[in-house]
């Protein structure tokens, strides 16, 4: 026996592929993205440079915000403003029944993959607290529509430059951003609910028919613009970022 296969003993399997690259790039990738999420969060420093504000903290709604978008939330929050928001997407996507299984299955192991042997012992489901608060995705979607109208409006702001309108290299990438944001959110399994997937029948309702079927047919890439939204909206955090600290500069387009 190899040393391969000893370590992924525990994990007994008739499956000779290699099923446990995709579990390991999932952990890997969710990983990473949570380690720089609250490392960006913690920061409260360099989420905004003329006119670009960083996804991660809007919309911005402390008085301590560098970019007020509505200040809604008085002088007495002292923490990271990133705090007041990204629990919104933050949930929307833990609770995201496609990250569910991949998380399952990477960082619980419940199970690594299909036809491989479940790390937990027993299985209770979703009934217990927790995973009991995967119950709430259709809510979490509704606000996260609220966070996607404002980060929107920040795109719009992208083209308001100090000296008068203009297009950088930032507003192509914060436009980028909230368009594949909105991908990822039209495509959720509850839009698809919401828009049409709880009727019957679709006889006497041929727009939710039309509504439904352009959801499904966004539906069938969730699992891909999870992922692009997920990479991209690290991405533009961190050229706001990177800017804000004069590390590089913004290419003005027009
Ligand atoms: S966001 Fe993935 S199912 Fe709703």
């Amino acid at each position: 026996m190899n040393g391969k296969t000893a370590s992924l003993d525990q994990f007994r399997t008739l499956r000779t592929d290699s099923w446990w690259l995709q579990p390991l790039l999932v952990f890997v990738g969710l990983g990473g993205f949570v380690i720089y999420a609250t490392w960006a969060a913690l920061q409260d420093a360099h989420y905004f440079v003329a006119p670009y504000l960083s996804p991660f903290y809007s919309p911005c709604i402390s008085a301590n915000c560098v970019h007020k978008t509505i200040p809604l939330i008085g002088s007495w929050w002292n923490l990271s403003p990133a705090f007041l928001v990204l629990w919104v997407p933050g949930g929307f996507r833990a609770t995201c029944y496609y990250y569910r299984k991949a998380y399952y299955r990477s960082f619980f192991a419940s199970p690594p993959a299909c036809a491989v042997r479940d790390a937990a012992g027993s299985y209770s489901g979703e009934t217990r607290f927790p995973f009991l608060l995967q119950n709430f995705h259709r809510y979490f979607f509704y606000l996260s529509l609220v966070i996607l109208a404002f980060l929107w409006w920040d795109f719009i702001l992208a083209f308001r430059f100090p000296d008068g309108f203009g297009i950088g290299v930032g507003t192509v990438v914060l436009g980028a951003n909230v368009f594949l944001l909105s991908l990822f959110s039209l495509s959720c399994n509850s839009c698809r609910h919401i828009c049409g997937g709880y009727l019957n029948s679709f006889h006497s309702a041929p727009g939710k028919y039309k509504a439904w079927s352009f959801i499904s047919r966004l539906n069938e890439k969730h699992m891909e613009y999870a992922w692009v939204s997920l990479i991209w909206v690290a991405l533009a955090d961190l050229y706001v970022r990177l800017l804000s600290m004069g590390v590089i500069p913004d290419v003005r387009i027009f």
